[in-house]
């Protein structure tokens, strides 16, 4: 995810743009750019690190002009350099553009559109740029139409052309893109927080819609050249809701992110006919992939619990004997690697000194070390020989969210790529991949239960102690849904194998107690049942996560949240959000401070 904005009107772009990014630097930070034109050239500066370091380029520049976009970037394509930063030209300098998003087939428009160009960066942003360049014959507003007609992804866009320098041209598809409409001047970002302190008249644009903004006004039509009538809107957020996007914490627009940012996790790495999922950035041959005798999982905190389900995934679907460590404990434990081991470094940050101290261990006995991340240019990232961006995008909250389901979206995708080597057919690997390809609408059905819970939520905040059960697949979950509990609400809980109840927990039961347990139907229904029903006799207050559809749930528990049915490993991608969004209402309830709870750090960056 990145950060976009443009100004047109009277006024010195510069301090509005570069003011303008501050706001969004919560979109990505790790460099950042601006062009601003005088009417008739653009001056473009770019620098690698936080807007301050743009500042500071900018500073002894005298850059004037009254027309002019930048961006801050969050690196998806390509490493954490200038070259990649954006504003990006094409081969000539008349013509910039700043791009959010993922243009899925920009190998294809490289070599069908791009003969002979010659391409400055590793983005697939400048791959659109040269595409505009190709179409561009007087009119940027249908050079860029053309162009987009030909592009798969996503793009929330703004783009300047020297030869028509009062003019903006501004696309959507995918990523938000919004214009505020002020008095002889307009501007464009990527949310409101940019623009508040000069307007708040604003209009949404909607996917498939390219805005042209000039001094002479606002045409807006769509991908086919349908003029779109849009009435502005009056905001009334203050700068920090709009970062959130109106949601109350970072941690809930999180929540909410996960449909959106999971599509952008299996975003062109699987191939639905062929039932098989191509992570491009494992960096392996054939015979290396047929070596893996044995993987290792190495994380820390939730993304531990995610490593926990790739273990069953990898197990189930590709029959190699996974282990998962938590970082802090692998190398005090005398692992045995050898060369035929494969090791993962799970890691949102990329930066968790435990996970990096395991991961060196590991590779100092020579395992295959790779990574699954989500900062581009992290630690990890460079210190793997390899491995696979999550594209989570920016995740603020400590608790994460976003970032554990795409982890696991990227788990169950190497899970089919080595389950395709052997054991796996191609029917169930076509079968896994439809199913996923279903996640993001049944994750919404789940969003869509957010008030119901805080309900629930409100009912056992003052518990002492909670428990979560759950059985195979769901056994990780429940151990997440009680870290989210632990970490944001600060209510002590654990998570147990249901089956592990009689052989000592059930002393804990009672009317005092409370007990969420996950109940959905898999081939260990009836087993979950009984434990359930173990946990009822018992008199503890039971909520129960269970399949839409099973009736029988709201005899057994005080309160049922019901979560769609997919395939058995798909189902922490859904089972999970019921409990993230529990523990958010419990510690909102609690008056806890969700974004940044106490004792916690987002990235623990010493052991
Ligand atoms: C902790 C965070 O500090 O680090 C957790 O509070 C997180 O939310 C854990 O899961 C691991 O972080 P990372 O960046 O390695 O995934």
């Amino acid at each position: 995810m990145c950060g976009i904005i443009g100004y047109i009107g009277k006024k010195q772009a510069l301090p509005i743009l570069i003011n303008g990014l501050r706001r969004l630097e919560y979109r990505g930070y790790d460099s950042a750019g601006v062009a601003v034109s005088d009417g008739k050239k653009f001056t473009k500066i770019k620098a690698v690190g936080k807007i301050e370091k743009l500042a500071e380029k900018l500073k002894p520049l005298d850059l004037n002009g009254s027309v002019g976009i930048a961006h801050t970037r969050w690196a998806t394509h390509g490493g954490v350099t200038e070259a990649n930063a954006h504003p990006h030209s094409a081969c000539a300098d008349d013509l910039v553009i700043a791009h959010n998003g993922i243009i899925e087939n920009y190998r294809e428009l490289k070599e069908k559109f791009l003969k002979g160009h010659e391409l400055k960066s590793e983005t697939d942003t400048e791959i659109l740029a040269h595409l505009i360049e190709v179409f561009y014959k007087g009119n940027l507003t249908e050079a860029v139409r053309t162009a987009l007609k030909e592009v798969r992804g996503t793009y929330g866009l703004a783009a300047m052309h020297s030869d028509e320098p009062d003019k903006l041209v501004a696309a959507r598809f995918g990523s938000p893109l919004v214009i505020g409409v002020g008095d002889g001047e307009y501007f464009l970002a990527s949310d409101t927080s940019p623009m508040l302190a000069h307007t708040k008249e604003v209009i949404f644009l909607d996917d498939g819609e390219i805005a042209e903004i000039s001094l002479s006004g606002l045409k807006i039509s769509s991908l086919d050249s349908k003029n779109i009538t849009k009435y502005s809107e009056t905001i009334d957020w203050d700068e920090a809701s709009a970062q959130k996007q109106g949601y109350e914490h970072f941690m809930l627009k999180e929540i909410f992110d996960q449909p959106a940012v999971f599509k952008d996790a299996i975003r062109g790495r699987y191939n639905l006919t062929e039932g098989t999922a191509h992570l491009g950035g494992l960096n392996m041959t054939s015979e290396q992939m047929h070596s893996v005798s044995r993987v290792i999982l190495l994380a820390c905190g939730t993304a531990s619990y995610a490593a926990l389900v790739g273990k069953y995934a990898l197990e189930r679907l590709a029959g190699i004997p996974t282990e998962v460590d938590v970082g802090s404990e692998f190398r005090y434990r005398d692992p045995i690697i050898d060369r035929n081991t494969l090791v993962f470094g799970i890691t949102q940050s990329g930066e968790t000194a435990d996970t990096l101290a395991a991961l060196r261990e590991a590779k100092r006995k020579g395992a295959f070390v790779r990574g699954i991340v989500n900062v581009i240019g992290s630690t990890l990232a460079r210190e793997t020989d390899g491995g696979t961006y999550m594209h989570a995008g920016p995740e603020l909250a400590v608790a994460s969210t976003k970032a554990y389901t795409n982890m696991v979206a990227v788990l169950i995708l190497y899970a089919i790529q080595f389950g395709r080597l052997n054991r796996l057919t191609q029917a169930t690997g076509e079968r896994l991949i439809a199913a996923l390809l279903e996640i993001p609408t049944k994750m919404k059905e789940v969003l869509a239960q957010s008030e119901r819970i805080k309900t629930i939520a409100e009912k056992y905040k003052d518990s002492v102690g909670m428990l979560f059960l759950g059985r195979g697949i769901n056994y990780p979950v429940a151990l997440e849904g009680s870290h989210k509990l632990k970490e944001i609400s600060y209510i002590h809980s654990e998570a147990y194998p249901a089956g592990e109840m009689k052989h000592g927990a059930n002393a804990l039961l009672g009317p005092h107690f409370p007990v969420v347990a996950i109940m959905t139907k898999n081939q260990l229904y009836e087993k979950m049942r009984s434990s359930v029903e173990e946990v009822r006799a018992r008199k503890s207050p039971l909520i129960l996560i269970a399949t839409v559809g099973d009736e029988s749930a709201r005899e057994l528990a005080d309160d049922v949240i019901y979560v769609p049915p997919t395939m058995e490993l798909l189902e922490p991608l859904l089972n999970t959000i019921p409990l993230q969004l529990f523990a958010y209402h419990t510690a909102v309830a609690l008056g806890r401070d969700v974004d940044r709870p106490r004792n916690l750090a987002k990235s623990v960056t010493v052991e």
